[in-house]
């Protein structure tokens, strides 16, 4: 039986985590789900954010039944993760901001964070740099407007009008002289390669993807893939292309996996979210 590893997010920032798993992984069940109906997560309470994602996963695993969920969220990890793991029992793998690393090869001892309000705001994030990064000055820069941006038009969007949106938050990382930034919320990996083009050559962009992979593939005990994949390098594509390379096989030119893709709410934005869905190679399966 194959495996089924969920993906949980207030939208669609988790798709780029679940297409890297799928790219190493093709044969598990992927199983997506995006929390629309209370999207953004970022400018809530920690006590909202715990109610309504502690409600949605229950509906998630009782839809689904998932060998492992992955929180492709930093905002809901950081305030729900203990609670989930009280609540469920299923192996959770969260996303927090990549701190840690960034903190350990950053040659000037400059990182920025570039995350979601709450996220940057919180205890845990505190926590977080005084663990790992207590030997860097740490800057933090959020704005909600950008998340928005991303989950409601920014496929139907030019090249400019996303570079106008990043400007400000590319800008402050570059006054502060930080040598690297952490996309600490899912939803700016999809923003990766035009902050970029945005930034000089010496400001490197780290995320947490290849950590939460190999964690998944840790829980399952597929260690066979585990070790292959710490020899493999990230390959330098797009995240669309990525998406259009693992959902096929190369061999056989058939259709590998069919990744299901849920919302929590109908709303205007039905097509929008199919078209998404649908342009990562995920279906769209419904409300749950
Ligand atoms: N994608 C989410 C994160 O990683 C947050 C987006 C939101 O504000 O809902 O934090």
């Amino acid at each position: 039986m194959n495996k089924t590893i969920a993906f949980f997010d207030s939208g669609i920032g988790g798709i780029p985590y679940l297409i890297h798993l799928r790219n190493i992984k093709s044969d598990f069940n992927y199983v997506y789900l995006a929390d629309n109906a209370n999207f953004p997560y970022g400018i809530k309470t920690g006590e909202t954010i715990k109610e309504i994602v502690l409600s949605a996963i229950g509906r998630f695993i009782e839809k689904t039944s998932p060998d492992v969920i992955v929180i492709a969220c930093n905002t809901a990890t950081v305030v729900t993760l203990p609670y989930l793991r009280e609540k469920y029992n299923i192996p959770f793998v969260g996303v927090v901001p990549a701190v840690k690393p960034a903190a350990s090869i950053s040659e000037n001892k400059r990182i920025g964070l570039f995350a979601t309000n709450k996220t940057v705001s919180d205890s845990y994030t505190d926590n977080l740099i005084s663990q790992f990064a207590g030997n860097c000055e740490v800057y933090k820069y959020a704005d909600p407007n950008i998340v928005s941006f991303i989950e409601n038009k920014m496929f139907e969007s030019d090249n400019k009008e996303i570079m106008d949106f990043l400007l400000p938050a590319a800008n402050y990382f570059i006054e502060k002289d930080v040598d690297h930034v952490v996309l600490g919320c899912t939803h700016f990996l999809f923003i990766h390669d035009t902050l970029e083009n945005l930034f000089p050559q010496k400001i490197k962009i780290i995320d947490s993807r290849e950590g939460v992979s190999r964690q998944v593939l840790r829980i399952i005990s597929d260690t066979d893939t585990c070790a292959r994949f710490s020899l493999r390098r990230r390959c330098a594509v797009s995240i669309e292309d990525t998406a259009k390379q693992t959902a096929w096989d190369s061999d056989t030119g058939s259709k590998i996996n069919d990744s299901a893709f849920y919302l929590t709410s109908s709303s205007v934005n039905n097509d929008y979210y199919k078209k998404i869905a649908e342009r990562f190679m995920i279906k769209y399966s419904g409300i749950i």
